[in-house]
């Protein structure tokens, strides 16, 4: 974890309401892997709000730009848009743990819906950097809050699904995932509480209706993982991105807890914001 000063590069507003941001920041690239993120401090010029937290959304380690996603939902982001470029803002980061690809995994399913579109985006790079095959699946409320496909890699294959169909499937994003279930062999989904709880139920009852085997069916299946842990992680089938409001974003101050079906409550900020889906309990809501 290192504390920089990140100097805004550029700046564009890809969706409305929604930013790209550009920052120069070499120390905080280094070591960098997709479902990190980085806890900003924001301001509104009376300098009284919290930090906000952003998932990396693209790291170059070679010229230390690193960008993030965001909605300008008042306070801090929207003061982040008023940046302009050469100043800087405060970043603390990398934080958090990373998703974990089981590196037998070739084909690889990303699923986001809306904002989390910023949780995965990384992995897409990082996916295809190691040969591995990638179909993102992406829910939005109507066409025009569609992620562009401009800004994603060509190798990606992009399925879009929109509530009211005017892009795409429609639909929830869930509804598409039963046709690619069988071609994936892991799945990584940030989004919406209801998408995540849904996906985590679609992925419980994949191995029943597949009748196949499965990564967890080889060698060291059996072996139990520590909840939170890199290899119970790897061995999922699906990780989810959990958000969770912030405070201190280093374990301090417990605001981010989840709780796991193992009954033990888990800090969002320090032991995620990854976790393998059969991990929560859905059913505690929070
Ligand atoms: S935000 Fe303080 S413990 Fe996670």
């Amino acid at each position: 974890m290192r504390l920089a000063a990140a100097e805004l590069v550029d700046q564009r507003e890809i969706l409305p309401g929604q930013w790209l941001q550009s920052y120069h920041a070499p120390s905080l690239t280094a070591g960098v892997r997709a479902g990190q993120f980085v806890h900003v401090r924001t301001g509104d010029y009376a300098g009284l709000l919290l930090r906000r937290p952003f998932s990396f959304n693209t790291v170059d380690a070679a010229t230390g730009i690193l960008t993030i996603h965001f909605r300008t939902i008042g306070g801090g982001t929207e003061w982040l848009t008023r940046l302009r470029p050469g100043e800087s803002v405060d970043m603390l980061g990398p934080l958090g743990k990373p998703f974990e690809v089981d590196r037998r995994s070739r084909h690889v399913l990303l699923i986001a819906g809306g904002l989390g579109m910023a949780g995965v985006r990384l992995l897409a790079d990082e996916a295809l950097r190691a040969g591995r095959q990638i179909v993102m699946l992406f829910g939005a409320a109507t066409a025009r809050d569609v992620y562009p496909s401009s800004l994603l890699p060509d190798e990606v294959e992009y399925v879009v699904a929109t509530d009211d169909g005017s892009m795409g499937h429609h639909g929830h994003v869930t509804d598409l995932v039963p046709d690619y279930e069988a071609w994936a062999d892991q799945a990584f989904a940030c989004g919406p509480f209801p998408m995540l709880r849904a996906l985590a139920s679609l992925a419980a009852g994949r191995r029943a209706r597949l009748g196949v085997a499965s990564l967890g069916r080889k060698r060291g299946a059996g072996r139990t993982h520590a909840t939170g842990s890199p290899e119970a992680r790897r061995k999922a089938f699906l990780q989810v991105s959990m958000e969770q409001n912030m405070g201190c974003a280093v374990g301090a101050c417990l605001g981010c807890v989840v709780m796991t079906v193992a009954g033990t409550p888990q800090r969002v900020c320090r032991e995620g914001p990854i976790f393998a889906a059969e991990e929560i309990a859905w059913e505690a809501g929070w």
